[in-house]
């Protein structure tokens, strides 16, 4: 979804020429076209789980969409003064959204400088919009602005802001080496290299007191280094020497921007759109420093790449990004680039944030984490690598990154353009609605799941005796064809990178609880200041 990071500046760098095709579309050889009925409907019990019927002629007879319960505000403005007037509610709209839930339902629109955005909270609705989907589901773009900048610089939008044939063609290419678990796995022993000498690395940046000063900054610039060794095969050493210190200082300073910007634009009145704003104007400078960041590398990347070929030197196991985006007939040269670079910044929204959360959780659970621990020792090799085996058994330590994003996701909404007319919870639901697929009220809500606020992991184990949890309810990487396409990638290294630092530490918090911040997606909403102790003999 980040991936509306990352574009190219037009004309940098010449491509090569692709030697085979690829039928990228035999990927999808199993997914049946699905056409959206316009009648699909649910009964109104919005309080019970499993209330959700169908019938085929309850669209006309379910209340218009203008009944849908919202807010009281002013006609088009809805509440963009509330936000203006009060930003603090920007940053902590998990409280609004539980709010809106508490006092509207299940089903609430909320109407922000002309946008009107429907929130569904109950995982039944959320059930119903993916059952409705066809073999194209529609996103609205999650960064606007920067789609915007994308197209006011002849780029193409790439994965996250296309939809239709468009998006079709490039997924199917894209997802068949990143979602695929044996290709995904491929990438493992690089990701191994850097999880290694970051390891070494921390273990210098460890203060007196046990913390490590700036490790929010420290974690992103593991994750930039993994995510260009995984995109171009290339070590950039952005936590190793004083150059790469201040490059990832900068990348990660711009991508921080972006969002804050994107987010500040969300919320404002549209004249962005009209205008170049003082707010889009900086945006568009900070995305323009990235991009050019990003085209150096993968022309240099390239230039490796063509030279191993004219050599006769390109082993199997380098270049695998590359060599498979360079040989499918359906990834133009500026798709490559859009893609190639997106999953160079989408980790410094993600991955590097989820990782962050999971430090903060295992070391304010000392019993969790002992277990975590022990799992954590028995899949590391005695070199200190997680094989692919090791990651299929891994089971507690999936359980705790389960655990981890119900309290700490990586984005409070999955967005949706609603495919068809849809009847959700006896309201008319026209297609083309922008949908906020809401699932964390809910899974933060005691009466759904016990002891809600609490640090469980065993909930998620099977045979637990936990009540059944609804699989809607907890779908961090979303679900169906449009599902996040670098899933693979966050949770090998994930796992891999808390394998490693609860074996050679125990981690531990000294501090009041950490909450979030949005900017679109959440980040920690403070220096994550755990405790490191090491764990010798
Ligand atoms: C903990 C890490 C991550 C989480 C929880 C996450 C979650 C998500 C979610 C919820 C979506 C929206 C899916 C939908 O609309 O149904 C998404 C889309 C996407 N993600 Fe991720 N993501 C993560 C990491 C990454 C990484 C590391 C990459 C890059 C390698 C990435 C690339 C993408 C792309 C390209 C899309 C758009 C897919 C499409 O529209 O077809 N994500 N992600
Ligand atoms: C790990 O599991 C995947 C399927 O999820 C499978 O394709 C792969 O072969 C397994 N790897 C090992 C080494 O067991």
């Amino acid at each position: 979804m980040r991936n509306a990071i990352l574009v190219l500046l037009k004309g940098c760098g010449a491509m090569l020429a692709r030697s085979r095709l690829v039928y990228a579309s035999q990927i999808f050889a199993n997914h049946v076209p699905h056409h959206c009925s316009k009648s699909t409907a649910v009964n109104n019990e919005v309080n019970t789980q499993t209330s959700v019927s169908s019938s085929s002629d309850d669209y006309d007879s379910c209340l218009p969409f203008s009944k849908i319960p919202e807010p009281r505000g002013l006609p088009w403005f809805g509440r963009w003064l509330e936000y203006k007037l009060d930003y603090s509610k920007v940053h902590r709209r998990d409280l609004i959204l539980k709010k809106l839930q508490a006092e509207y339902g299940d089903i609430v629109k909320e109407t922000i400088a002309g946008r009107h955005i429907v929130h569904l909270f109950h995982p039944d609705y959320i059930k119903q919009v993916y059952d409705s989907e066809g073999k194209y589901p529609m996103v609205p773009p999650i960064l606007e602005s920067v789609e915007m900048y994308r197209r006011s610089n002849d780029l193409t939008p790439g994965l996250g802001n296309s939809n239709g044939e468009v998006w079709y063609k490039l997924r199917a290419a894209v997802q068949y080496i990143l979602l695929r678990p044996k290709k995904a796995m491929d990438f493992l022993p690089g990701q191994n290299k850097v999880a290694a000498d970051f390891m070494n690395r921390l273990d210098g940046l460890i203060a007196e007191n046990g913390e490590v000063p700036d490790l929010n900054r420290w974690i992103a610039r593991w994750g930039l280094e993994s995510a260009a060794n995984n995109c171009f095969d290339i070590r950039m050493n952005y936590f190793e020497t004083k150059e790469g210190l201040e490059l990832s200082n900068r990348i990660i300073n711009a991508n921080s921007d972006v969002f804050d910007l994107a987010t500040k634009l969300y919320f404002s009145l549209p004249i962005y759109r009209i205008f170049q704003t003082p707010s889009l104007k900086k945006l568009f400078d900070q995305e323009d420093f990235i991009n050019e960041e990003a085209c150096k590398n993968l022309d240099t990347a390239l230039e490796r790449y063509t030279k191993a070929v004219e050599d006769g030197t390109l082993a199997e196991d380098r270049f695998l990004f590359l060599t498979h985006m360079l040989q499918s007939e359906h990834v133009s040269d500026k798709d490559l680039r859009t893609i190639i670079l997106s999953i160079l910044t989408d980790t410094l929204s993600t991955t590097s944030q989820i990782l962050l959360n999971n430090l903060y959780n295992l070391a304010n659970n000392q019993k969790e984490q002992e277990k975590a621990a022990d799992e954590a020792r028995s899949l590391l090799t005695s070199s200190g690598e997680l094989t692919s085996a090791a990651f299929n058994s891994s089971i507690y330590l999936r359980a705790c990154i389960k655990e981890s994003f119900r309290l700490h996701p990586v984005g409070l909404d999955i967005l949706r353009l609603s495919p068809c007319n849809l009847a959700i919870g006896g309201y008319q639901v026209p297609e083309g609605t922008y949908l906020c697929l809401n699932n964390y009220v809910h899974s933060l809500d005691p009466a759904i799941i016990p002891k809600a606020e609490s640090y469980i992991p065993e909930r998620w184990l099977r045979d637990s005796d936990w009540d059944k949890i609804n699989p809607y309810l907890l779908t961090p990487f979303s679900l169906g064809t449009r599902m996040c396409v670098g899933r693979r990638f966050a949770e090998q290294e994930l796992l891999l990178m808390l394998a490693k630092i609860l074996t050679s530490y125990r981690l531990e918090w000294h501090y009041g609880k950490m909450h979030q911040r949005f900017r679109m997606l959440l980040i920690p909403d403070q220096e994550v200041k755990v405790k490191f102790i090491r764990r010798d003999g």
